[in-house]
């Protein structure tokens, strides 16, 4: 497979992430990571703090490049020549909204989605919880690079 993009809004990156970036270089050629940019929404970490964290997690996978994206992501696919999109699925949970958007996006675009099952090991983590976690001083040095910990600290203050 040629070029894939995982989507999201990575809010901070996590593990879970990570992992699914480096099973998506493990069947294609390149892998864009591809941040949105939510004009609606502000989130903990800016754009180029997300794309940075993202850099410096993803050092180890040169397959990997990382780049931003407003708009809809089938435009984003067609301007890149992406093949695929890659996407995690944690749970039955996931399940339901993420087959809405790979049909949608199907019908959009013609751009088929790819679905890797998380590693069990990550499959209770997300953004969210991080932050949640992270916010109120609880350990989550093992959901999140090191980086991204560090990160947090900082913008907690502790
Ligand atoms: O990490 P997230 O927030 O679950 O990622 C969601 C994301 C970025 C994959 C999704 O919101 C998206 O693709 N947004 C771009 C706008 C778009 O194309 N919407 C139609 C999707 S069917």
């Amino acid at each position: 497979m040629q070029k894939v993009v995982c989507p999201g809004s990575y809010d901070p990156v996590t593990n879970g992430h990570i992992d699914v970036f480096k099973r998506a270089s493990d069947i294609a050629n390149e892998v864009v990571v591809a941040v949105l940019v939510n004009h609606s929404k502000a989130g903990l970490f800016s754009i180029e703090e997300r794309v940075d964290l993202i850099k410096e997690s993803c050092q180890h996978l040169p397959k990997v490049s990382v780049q931003t994206f407003d708009g809809l992501l089938v435009d984003f696919c067609k301007t890149q020549g992406v093949t695929a999109i890659v996407k995690g699925l944690r749970a039955v949970s996931d399940f339901d909204y993420e087959l809405q958007m790979s049909q949608m996006n199907y019908q959009l675009g013609q751009v088929e989605t790819l679905f890797v099952a998380t590693n069990p090991l990550y499959s209770f983590l997300s953004s969210s919880l991080v932050r949640e976690v992270a916010r109120h001083g609880g350990d989550i040095s093992t959901s999140v690079p090191k980086s991204v910990a560090q990160a947090l600290k900082v913008k907690y203050k502790r």
